[in-house]
């Protein structure tokens, strides 16, 4: 049989087909805008999704005997807004998980209502990007759109809905809304009572392995496959990215590096951080984990080369920044694009560049993008050091995994193992192995991902060049709280 991932990501949908051993046969990526009507502002189109979805569900199994699909399953953007009308119509443009619109609503909720409550009911404080602090925005600034919401949704869901008409969501999704209570795996009524949200504009909820339903007829029909076709509720990408790299059970490390960057540690155990400046969230696995976020990570790399470099040859770009610059970069730069969330939780916040003399390099500026991005996932990797977790080795996944150069800064800069998968496909190959676990081809997901999730690399730090980045991570530490207070007034 085969098995459907369909990561729902920023830039582009990315759909592949998964036998039942585990071997992607096809994979197909279709694009879509992504809107900024005002700077911070981030904004997607419902409706392109699901075109899209759409187109990528026919290509991807234009040659495969169709009636062996059996299920699909997601890794979603999280975070995002989509509200839907009483006749299904969406509403606005769906706000998005790096949307820096909500500060004034952010604020309210941790300074008004307070973080220790805000903990209390989710696990979690606010920050811009989530669910919550936008439902408010839009009660705020659109009341006309809030009077109107019949359902509210996050981007994957509004698929799982397109294509099953259930109204759903799962576990790990939910879990960035600010509306879930992540403990007790249920909707927070004092958290619907802030937002005025009525529990019938929420979604069910399932565990990101279960079965939500099956195709609407007419849905099959279009896409030629059969009404027996069941879809999983999958899960965030990020929670998919670990299922898909075996980021599963107890202490384990996946490290992603899409447009955002995360670092994700699983846990059996319900836990928060006492400063919530890492989420406390439910796993795609049926238990839980903590995870950092950055805003921006390969979107820093892609912007340094497209817009500022205007070149898209990041071979020939990295192939300037030879070993023994490894360390040695005196140039700093904050990797802030879109403000930042962990640990710093400022919107504000911009990307900078500080250190350069005459000498400086259009090379050693490239180095400090990459390096930037790896000290900013060391900020919440020391975080989670503080807390009592140790981490000797993760995982590593997403675009900017695929760089050589890349892998060994990060392995270097946090001074662990880093384990490569065959399949950089994170969330994608997550949402497939959650649709097999869903259909019953493996007893759970742990079951699933230990038998088809291989690694075949690793990089190992090398003890003099991480103590040079011990060092160089030390200056970098003490550039943001030197800075911060000229964001507010710059931004
Ligand atoms: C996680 C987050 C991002 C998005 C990117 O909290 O906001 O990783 O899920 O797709």
């Amino acid at each position: 049989m085969y098995y459907i991932g369909v990561d729902l990501g920023t830039s582009a949908v990315k759909l592949l087909l998964m036998e039942e051993n585990g071997t992607i046969t096809n994979i197909v990526s279709k694009e879509y805008p992504l809107y900024f009507p005002h700077p911070g502002w981030s904004e997607q189109k419902p409706e392109d999704w699901w075109s899209a979805v759409k187109e990528g569900l026919k290509e991807l199994t234009e040659d495969c005997d169709k009636s062996q699909v059996a299920g699909i399953g997601f890794g979603g953007q999280m975070h995002g807004l989509v509200i839907l009308d009483k006749d299904d119509n969406v509403i606005r443009p769906a706000i998005l998980w790096n949307d820096g619109r909500t500060q004034e609503e952010t604020d309210y909720l941790n300074n008004e209502i307070g973080k220790e409550k805000l903990s209390k009911y989710t696990a979690n404080i606010a920050f811009t990007g989530f669910t919550a602090p936008k439902i408010l925005w839009v009660k705020n600034k659109e009341p006309e759109n809030f009077a109107r919401i019949e359902k509210i949704m996050l981007p994957k869901d509004y698929i799982a809905y397109m294509l099953t008409g259930s109204f759903c969501t799962d576990v790990s999704d939910a879990s960035g809304m600010l509306l879930f209570d992540v403990e007790h795996k249920c909707w927070s009524e004092e958290m619907m009572q802030i937002c005025g949200v009525k529990a019938s504009q929420l979604a069910k909820i399932y565990e990101s392995y279960d079965v939500v339903g099956t195709l609407k007829p007419e849905t099959a029909t279009e896409l030629g496959l059969p009404e027996t076709v069941k879809v999983a509720a999958g899960a965030g990408d990020n929670a998919a990215a670990a299922i898909g790299t075996g980021t599963v059970g107890d202490g384990m490390c996946n490290i992603s590096l899409g447009t955002s960057g995360t670092i994700f540690i699983s846990s059996k155990n319900f836990g928060v951080d006492r400063n919530n400046a890492l989420h406390s969230f439910a796993h795609a696995d049926g238990k839980y984990h903590l995870m950092g976020c950055m805003l921006s990570a390969a979107s820093c790399n892609k912007w340094w080369m497209e817009e500022i470099m205007q070149t898209t040859d990041f071979g020939g770009e990295q192939a300037a920044i030879t070993d023994e610059k490894l360390g040695n970069n005196h140039v700093y730069f904050l990797p802030y694009l879109m403000g930042e969330r962990s640990p710093h939780n400022d919107a504000n916040a911009r990307g900078t560049f500080i250190g350069m003399t005459m000498d400086s390099t259009r090379a050693d500026l490239y180095q400090a993008v990459l390096e930037g991005v790896a000290f900013a996932i060391r900020d919440s990797f020391e975080v989670a050091k503080s807390l009592g977790i140790s981490i000797q080795s993760s995982k590593i996944c997403g675009g900017g995994a695929k760089s050589p150069l890349w892998k060994k800064i990060f392995a270097n800069v946090l001074n662990i193992r880093l384990d490569i998968i065959e399949s950089e496909e994170g969330p994608g190959y997550g949402g497939a192995i959650l649709a097999a676990v869903a259909c019953g081809a493996y007893g759970s997901v742990e079951d699933a991902a230990s038998k088809l999730v291989k690694v075949v690399d690793s990089v190992e730090p090398d003890r003099e060049l991480a103590a040079r980045y011990e060092a160089r991570y030390r200056s970098f530490a003490q550039i943001y709280p030197t800075v911060k207070d000229l964001f507010p007034k710059i931004s």
